[in-house]
């Protein structure tokens, strides 16, 4: 409506160049750009290269209230009609529409996923899933995620020097939620294609396709387990019930991906940024050769000092919200930057140290609320297990590049390596 477009000075493409946020030198040190914004204001207004403009929360009690607040929304539904309202230019709009169109993750699927909704949707939908993902599901696992690590460490140490994303990080999420979904072995080249492709978003026809192939995969893959249904987590999810409700063939389409890009991207970084910082880290590193015990607290430490998830999680308002001094009006997208958040020093003294001995847990590395993450012991059981296998199959490890070389994703979303080079001895 023209009233309240009137009342919320669009952002101006020629006056507001999009934020250094964006730029690949931000991805090499970001915490010193988040530090500098969270001593500007509580909510930042950035503007995205594509002009779409966000509020940049960087507090950690900011980043915990809202995450947990009803007054923001994620539900793309309602969402979308927010967007040409936060846009200057028609023309970028239209680009930006159009492309969120092709990238949408599964566009031949209707339904919303949890992640993308509120309640009572979420609510239905996270009691639903909750039924499959347990923690028996999860503990049973870790046999064969030691097992697995250990093959793939077999194979790491008969190379001299090695790509520990390719050969390490990326493997065992990815094997994992293949386990979840009942995907076998034979059929696990051609989805890591189709996810590749959803995921980078590149080549709008190739990805269009691979939706569809992955799409027609995962029905076939609902229907053989309807009819036999396996020890997996989809004939789990199949056979959810609660008071006689469970889901439809559309949303196990929807739950499917989820899983796949949520239970995935998310963990390989964990791995990556975990063994970037023990390689740099040698005290740190020595402790916990010589006490296997100091593993969980260390992997919620990395988790706060460079968690995958370093600005994931946008919501939109649907009243005004005030935040500290700034009031945040309705219709507005904000960006909650979790790394930000995990390095605020009124919550983490000294928050650029890692420091195994920091009381508490991950902090918001996992979220807060009701979309606190699912898969968030299952992504801890991974990180344990490989991290710790890792370190002391292979004793000799060691970087074979300078940290301050190395190249990290362009993600404003995620927070991972593109390559770790590492020589095994
Ligand atoms: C939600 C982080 C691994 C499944 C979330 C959220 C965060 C997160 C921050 C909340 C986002 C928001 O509120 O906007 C992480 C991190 C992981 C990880 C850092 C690895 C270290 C996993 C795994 C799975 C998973 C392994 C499943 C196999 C989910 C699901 C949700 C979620 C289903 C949506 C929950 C809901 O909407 O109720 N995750 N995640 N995640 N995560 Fe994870």
């Amino acid at each position: 409506p023209a009233a309240a477009s009137a009342a919320i000075p669009p952002p101006d493409p020629n006056r507001d160049p999009p934020h250094d946020l964006f730029t690949p030198a931000f991805h090499q040190r970001p915490h010193t750009a988040l530090a500098k914004l969270r001593d500007t204001a509580p909510a930042v207004p950035v503007m995205t290269p594509n002009g779409l403009r966000t509020w940049l929360i960087t507090g950690y009690e900011d980043a915990r209230a809202l995450l947990a607040d009803p007054r923001l929304s994620k539900d793309m539904r309602i969402g979308k009609d927010l967007i040409p309202r936060n846009f200057a230019d028609p023309a970028k709009q239209a680009e930006f529409l159009q492309e969120a169109g092709e990238r949408s993750q599964f566009p031949h699927v209707l339904s919303v996923h949890m992640l993308d909704s509120d309640p009572p949707d979420h609510t239905r939908l996270r009691r639903l899933v909750g039924r499959a993902f347990t923690a028996r599901r999860v503990e049973s696992l870790r046999p064969r995620i030691t097992e697995l690590t250990d093959e793939l460490l077999a194979g790491i140490a008969a190379h001299e020097r090695i790509d520990l994303m390719e050969a390490l990080a990326f493997p065992v999420p990815f094997t994992v939620i293949c386990w979840l979904l009942g995907v076998p072995p034979q059929d696990r080249a051609d989805f890591r294609r189709w996810s590749n492709l959803l995921v980078s978003g590149a080549g709008t026809e190739e990805v269009r396709d691979a939706s569809a192939d992955m799409i027609g995969y995962l029905r076939a893959q609902i229907a053989a387990k309807r009819s036999s249904p396996a020890d997996d987590m989809l004939s789990d999810l199949i056979l959810a019930r609660d008071d006689g409700d469970r889901l439809t063939e559309d949303e196990l389409l929807s739950m499917a991906f989820l899983l796949l890009v949520a239970g995935h991207e998310t963990t390989v970084n964990l791995i990556g940024n975990g063994a970037l910082a023990l390689l740099t880290h040698p005290q740190v590193r020595e402790r916990l050769l010589a006490d296997d015990a100091l593993w969980p607290a260390a992997v919620e430490e990395f988790l706060r000092y460079d968690g995958p998830v370093a600005n994931a999680t946008w919501r939109f308002t649907t009243e005004p919200v005030q935040v500290g001094e700034v009031v945040i009006p309705e219709g507005e997208f904000v960006s909650i930057s979790i790394g930000a958040a995990g390095r605020d020093p009124r919550r983490y003294p000294d928050p650029d140290r890692l420091d195994i001995d920091r009381p508490g847990t991950a902090g918001l590395a996992f979220g807060h609320g009701i979309h606190h993450c699912l898969g968030a012991p299952l992504a801890r059981l991974e990180g344990r297990i490989v991290l710790g296998r890792l370190f002391a199959r292979l004793p000799g490890l060691r970087l074979a590049a300078d940290p301050a070389e190395l190249r990290w994703r362009s993600s404003l979303m995620m927070r991972g390596l593109e390559e770790l080079p590492v020589l095994t001895a």
